[in-house]
């Protein structure tokens, strides 16, 4: 029998037009639903949601036009362990990612999806990755059975039919499958957050080579909105080093100085590590005649211009941000991002239909439910909200939003920063001696585990921010960095490392962070114009205390020290650990990566027991 399809009619793209059908004979939905990205489309799945249960309308005098989602307890973050590259070649995919043979994985996907979508409406998702038209965008389609995904697509990328439009009739686009895996038997009731509940069949595969995206068994995040992590960094990443360009994991900051001067700069840190908080930092009191606009805080997309500069755009429309521990206090610009037209995702609701979440800096609700939609009370006992709940909300809603979000030349960017969350060892900021030193501090960065992906434990090596996300072998996106800082005429942006993590001997954090981390944006701002003193490390290229603009904040000397120190046992022990690292990656490894680990090797080596860069001034 026909499935009956709503709006098909709104391309004339053959090669669209056929994969859909493909698609729709294959999981068999009730029906296919072409989205628009209308208001009226959009407030249709919303109510449908309510009436499933899958969403709860917040108040709309404190929250208009928002809603609360809560999902399956099993079904609340990335799963890296059903994440896979399923390039033809083994090695292509690398030792850091899942891989499966993709003829074998194609079969077992084709099982899988058989009839999947049965009593559910098959929506495709026309959307664009970067703003519509820009040369460093792209076009994807996402088929999906779950509203919850067009909604959340919606806000998080540019959608509907003025891509459909712009795709033409011949365009290119990546198609992305998606189904939350739980087809419904006729007159079966469904459940507010279907999906598979069986972690070992939930699969997230991609086909690097054919640019190919299939979503099985997931509702959440990155699993499942495909055109961010799935999309916009594995497949993107991909592409790039085929065409020359940069996809990353990285936020997209405007700072601009009392005088005028705006200088763009792109930090990756790993997931749960502060992207979102740095994307939208307000500069401290004394800092007055600073700026900080956001551009983007998670996701960049950088090409090199003919000009030799390297340009970035935020491929996304929107933030996807970790809930707990965003306040007034520590994230302004979220809070103000968040108060209208946003989706909340596994957070407290409160008695007066608004949100809670810990950290948020205000009392707790007396009563609540909590993120499982069990009643919950402040001495529950147990955390109210998820530690990965989320909010969905449109970046045009930012207050700091740079006036070139939306350029779709991108903006320029000067300096590289990469960060992890490390409570020792490594301090508060450093500045690579050269191109390549800066490659082999991204790519040996490390980090502790965070809420953002399902059994990651420990501290584990992620470089570049990217480990979950490389769409192809770690060592030679190693490489393709290198061979950026070999093409002529290109302007190379500064790197720089930091941690706002480190940790006092009392185990609190060492360095305020959050809103304080202007200073060191400043620093580096300041190293890029060529306006501000460093002395040599170990690591890298510091500030010394007067270096650092401290003013206004009670910080001295001997705290300086607790984040700027370096032990030389600790740093010979990093120098040999990056060995064991290095040696995973065999043949592929860039001969330049191992060179500086040699060259950071005999730094230390020369170092004092404790290397001090307040005596060092
Ligand atoms: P993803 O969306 O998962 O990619 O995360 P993200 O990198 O955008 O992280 P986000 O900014 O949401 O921060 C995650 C956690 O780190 C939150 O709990 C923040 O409160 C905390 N955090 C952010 N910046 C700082 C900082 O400067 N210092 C400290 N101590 N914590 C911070
Ligand atoms: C991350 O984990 O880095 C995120 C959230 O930004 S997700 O969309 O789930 O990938
Ligand atoms: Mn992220």
């Amino acid at each position: 029998m026909a499935i009956a399809h709503d709006g098909k009619n709104r391309t004339n793209n053959a090669k669209l037009l056929q994969w859909v059908d493909e698609i729709a004979a294959l999981t068999q939905p009730d029906r296919v639903q072409w989205c628009d990205g209308s208001d009226a489309e959009n407030q249709k799945l919303c109510d449908e949601m309510v009436a499933a249960g899958t969403f709860t309308k917040l108040n709309q005098a404190k929250r208009p036009n928002s809603y609360l989602a809560r999902s399956h307890p099993s079904d609340v973050a990335r799963v890296e362990d059903r994440t896979f590259i399923c390039s033809e070649k083994k090695e292509d995919a690398g030792p850091t990612n899942n891989w499966a043979p993709p003829a074998e994985m194609r079969a077992q996907l084709k099982e899988q999806f058989k009839g999947c979508m049965r009593g559910r409406t098959m929506y495709v998702i026309p959307f664009s990755m970067g703003p519509i038209g820009s040369p460093i965008a792209q076009i994807g389609i996402e088929i999906t059975d779950s509203a919850y995904v067009v909604v959340n697509m919606r806000i998080m990328t540019r959608m509907g039919q003025k891509v459909l439009d712009t795709l033409g009739s011949d365009g290119f686009f990546i198609p992305c499958v998606h189904s939350v895996g739980a087809p419904l038997t006729p007159g079966q009731k469904d459940v507010p957050w279907p999906c598979e509940p069986d972690i070992s069949r939930k699969a997230i595969v991609h086909y690097p080579e054919t640019r190919e995206i299939w979503s099985y068994g997931s509702g959440y995040g990155g699993n499942a909105l495909l055109g961010k992590k799935c999309l916009a960094l594995r497949i993107a990443s991909a592409m790039a080093r085929d065409e020359g360009w940069l996809a990353e994991h990285m936020l997209i900051l405007g700072l601009e100085s009392p005088k005028g001067d705006k200088t763009y700069v792109a930090a990756a840190f790993p997931s749960a590590c502060g992207k979102t908080n740095l994307a939208m930092i307000v500069p401290p009191k004394g800092f007055g005649n600073w700026k900080a606009l956001t551009v983007g805080d998670d996701i960049a997309w950088i090409k090199p211009r003919p000009d030799g500069t390297l340009r970035a755009i935020n491929p996304e429309a929107g933030f996807f941000g970790v809930a707990p521990g965003t306040s007034y206090d520590s994230n302004p610009m979220a809070m103000e991002s968040i108060k209208a037209n946003t989706i909340f995702t596994n957070v407290v609701l409160t008695d007066d239909g608004d949100v809670w979440w810990e950290g948020m800096g205000v009392e707790p609700p007396k009563h609540g439910i909590d993120w499982q939609g069990n009643d919950w009370t402040p001495d529950a006992g147990r955390v109210g909200a998820h530690a990965n709940s989320r909010f969905t909300a449109p970046a045009s809603q930012c207050p700091t939003i740079d006036p070139a979000w939306e350029d779709p030349a991108g903006v320029p960017i000067s300096a590289f920063i990469f960060g992890g969350r490390l409570s020792k060892t490594f301090p508060l900021v450093y500045q690579a001696y050269d191109w390549n030193h800066g490659v082999f501090m991204a790519a040996t960065m490390g980090s502790e585990a965070t809420a953002a992906a399902i059994g990651v434990t420990g501290i584990r090596r992620d470089p570049f921010a990217m480990l979950p996300f490389c769409g192809y072998n770690m060592a030679s996106y190693w490489n393709h960095w290198v061979n950026m800082g070999k093409k002529s005429g290109l302007k190379l942006p500064q790197i720089f490392r930091t941690n706002w993590f480190r940790k006092d001997a009392n185990g609190k954090f060492a360095w305020p962070g959050y809103g304080q981390n202007m200073r060191v944006l400043k620093w580096i701002v300041e190293r890029v114009n060529g306006q501000v003193g460093a002395v040599e490390s170990p690591f890298g290229l510091m500030p010394r205390y007067e270096d650092l603009d401290l003013q206004g904040l009670d910080f001295t000397k001997e705290q300086f020290a607790a984040i700027t120190n370096i032990s030389r046992a600790e740093a010979a022990a990093e120098v040999e650990e990056i060995k064991g690292f290095f040696e995973k990656f065999g043949q592929t490894l860039p001969p330049e990566l191992e060179g500086q680990r040699q060259e950071f090797g005999k730094r230390v080596e020369k170092a004092p027991e404790v290397w001090k860069v307040v005596e060092s001034a």
